[in-house]
């Protein structure tokens, strides 16, 4: 059985929008999950362990996909510390088998990295900025696209925080978040951890036209605003119409963290515009009338 598309890690939160965008349109896509995790409801979905070489290189051949978007990762900056060899052979080593088999086949490889590829201290970061992962989780992104670099079918699309419903049901922060608010439980959001957040939609809807473009190298693809988490988290609440979530400022500085955590990773995301005509994303405040109206509580 043959494909057009191929979402690894379709039973994560932005693999699984990506699956329901493009059964949306009408296109042949085929997703990996695994054994131990969820299943998208919508498009088809085959489970396999991505780091087993021989069930992956003949699934990736049978199903000849013109486009492969590798979301699948060890996404979990704890758990890559935790088990960085674990981190590397999933992140990396597992990423540059697929992106050989995109190559073999001439299919067309997004591989979605991090704004944790930067250290935080220097921010807004353009592409052609030196990485400086200040994380085992973005080390192990920062080398798999040193890897890809030069595959002239492959974009390495970094992704910043992303936030939103995801169409499979799965624990997200921001949906533990949205949960703590509508239950009026206290949060704790660091006031000075800064970010360029983007919608789960607008991220699968990137990854899908830069697919379908011809361009190769690191792409940006930020949200419009940088915003703390505090200010993610007061947007929130405004748009669940929750004028009394219970919001307590913090700083970073408060939490012992086994690694640093990046103070302002912001990403420019100026050559996106240029190349796709459009920004990535839409502003957060805008992304969460729908956000509100899917989850059935819009102020
Ligand atoms: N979340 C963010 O805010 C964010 C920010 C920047 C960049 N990114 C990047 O965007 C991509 C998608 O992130 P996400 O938040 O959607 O991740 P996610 O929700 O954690 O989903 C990752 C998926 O990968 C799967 N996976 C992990 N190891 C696997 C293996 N060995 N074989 C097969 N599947 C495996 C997981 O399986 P299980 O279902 O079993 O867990 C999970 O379904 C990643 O590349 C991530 O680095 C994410």
């Amino acid at each position: 059985m043959a494909t057009d598309w191929l979402v690894t890690g379709a039973g994560g939160q932005l693999g699984s929008v990506l699956l329901r965008l493009l059964a949306r349109r009408g296109a042949a896509a085929v997703g990996t999950v695994t054994d131990k995790g969820p299943r998208p409801d919508v498009g088809e979905s085959i489970p396999i362990d991505l780091t087993d070489r021989r069930a992956l290189e003949p699934l990736v051949r049978r199903l000849r996909p013109q486009f492969i978007i590798h979301t699948a990762a060890i996404t979990n900056v704890n758990d890559a510390y935790r088990h960085p060899d674990r981190a590397r052979l999933v992140n990396c080593e597992t990423s540059c088998l697929i992106n050989e088999l995109a190559a073999e086949l001439g299919a067309r490889l997004v591989f979605t990295s991090t704004d944790l590829v930067f250290g935080g201290g220097e921010a807004p970061y353009r592409e052609t900025d030196p990485t400086s992962p200040k994380s085992i989780y973005g080390a192990t992104k920062v080398e798999a696209e040193n890897a890809l670099g030069d595959s002239p079918n492959a974009i390495i699309l970094r992704l910043p925080l992303m936030y939103g419903v995801p169409a499979v049901d799965r624990p997200t922060t921001f949906m533990n978040q949205v949960r703590a608010m509508l239950d009026r439980r206290e949060l704790t959001l660091f006031g000075d951890e800064y970010r360029t957040p983007i919608w789960l939609e607008d991220a699968a809807r990137a990854c899908v036209d830069v697919a379908q473009r011809d361009i190769s190298g690191i792409l940006h693809a930020g949200g419009p605003q940088r915003l703390s988490r505090l200010q993610m988290g007061e947007l929130t609440a405004k748009a669940l119409g929750v004028s009394d979530a219970r919001i307590r400022s913090i700083s970073q500085c408060e939490i012992d963290a086994p690694e640093p955590r990046p103070a302002d990773v912001s990403l420019e995301s100026s050559r996106f515009e240029s190349l796709m005509r459009r920004p990535p994303g839409i502003p957060m405040h805008e992304a969460l009338m729908d956000i509100a109206e899917e989850l059935n509580v819009a102020s």
